[in-house]
């Protein structure tokens, strides 16, 4: 389990960037979602941004005859929206659109020329009348972090959303040590990497061939071997839902984790924050 704010939660969600786009994907898309909430997972997440609120819609109809306490709901809200009244009125599009009146999780895309300060106001007032339950920020580097922690009010902040894969691990020079000195949690995404070409990977395919498992699956054990990282692959595949729900069960040893850190290694020195 992965804790965020109040919350334990089944550490891997489902992402939905480029879901509800297509007419044609619109009944697999919901079953996937409503399949993934019946088998396990909680956390879905979206933001305005995908697809100009139709990952949302999309979302609203999947959920709507579905327990809302069963479901930990994350969105995001752009940039130059994190200012009043574009944010309120962004956070009650989101809101409309999902068919809820709280979001679990509320996230700053990526970071904004508005002061974040004026942001972070904005937010506890709406975690204080109940339409968010926690706030958090998104594709923040370590110098963000700080900075952000030295504002009132900044030390609120439940998560940071991150690029984070096994061949994308510039996180793991300062980011994540930074986060993990305060417990802020990480939530990785693209964490199979969009399905890359790390598959044909030799070290990788015997590690996964030992756990009776696929390549993907062990990426996405990988991301999550530590307790503070919520990992949110993408998919509109049953099968590949149930896969990545099977991925939390698999405990990669040391000796594995040793295999995989000789053919990616952790950073040596800091890196930029990749981001997609
Ligand atoms: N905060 C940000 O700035 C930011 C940026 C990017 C993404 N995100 C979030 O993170 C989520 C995930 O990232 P992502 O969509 O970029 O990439 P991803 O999850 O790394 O990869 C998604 C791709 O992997 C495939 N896939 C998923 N599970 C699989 C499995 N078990 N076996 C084989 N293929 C599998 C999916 O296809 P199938 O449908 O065929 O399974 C899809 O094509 C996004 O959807 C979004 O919610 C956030």
């Amino acid at each position: 389990m992965v804790r965020l704010g109040k919350k334990d939660l089944f550490p891997i969600g489902m992402g939905t960037w480029h879901m509800g786009d297509s007419s044609s994907k619109r009944n697999q898309e919901i079953e996937a979602l409503r399949y993934g909430l019946e088998s396990g997972i909680e956390v879905i997440d979206t933001a305005e941004m995908y697809g100009e609120g139709n990952s949302e819609t999309l979302i609203g109809e999947a959920i709507q005859d579905i327990k809302r306490e069963d479901i930990y709901l994350i969105s995001k809200f752009y940039p130059f929206h994190a200012k009043e009244p574009e944010l309120e009125r962004s956070l009650e599009n989101s809101l409309k659109r999902l068919g809820t009146d709280y979001l679990d999780l509320y996230l700053l895309h990526w970071k904004s020329s508005t002061p974040l300060e004026e942001t972070i106001e904005s937010l506890e007032k709406y975690v204080k009348d109940g339409r968010i339950r926690a706030w958090g920020v998104s594709n923040f580097d370590a110098a963000d972090v700080e900075e952000m922690w030295k504002l009132k009010g900044g030390e609120g902040c439940t998560a940071n959303q991150v690029l984070y894969n096994i061949a994308s691990r510039g996180i793991e020079y300062d980011l994540l040590p930074l986060q993990r000195s305060k417990s802020l949690p990480t939530i990785a995404y693209s964490p199979i990497a969009q399905g890359d070409n790390i598959i044909g990977n030799h070290v990788l395919q015997e590690i996964a061939k030992q756990h009776n498992a696929t390549v993907f699956q062990i990426m996405l054990a990988w991301t999550i071997r530590q307790h503070d990282v919520l990992s949110i692959p993408q998919s509109s595949d049953k099968k590949h839902i149930q896969e990545n729900i099977d991925a939390a069960s698999i405990r990669l040893s040391e000796e594995e984790l040793q295999l995989i850190e000789a053919e990616f290694p952790a950073p040596a020195r800091k890196m930029p924050l990749d981001i997609i």
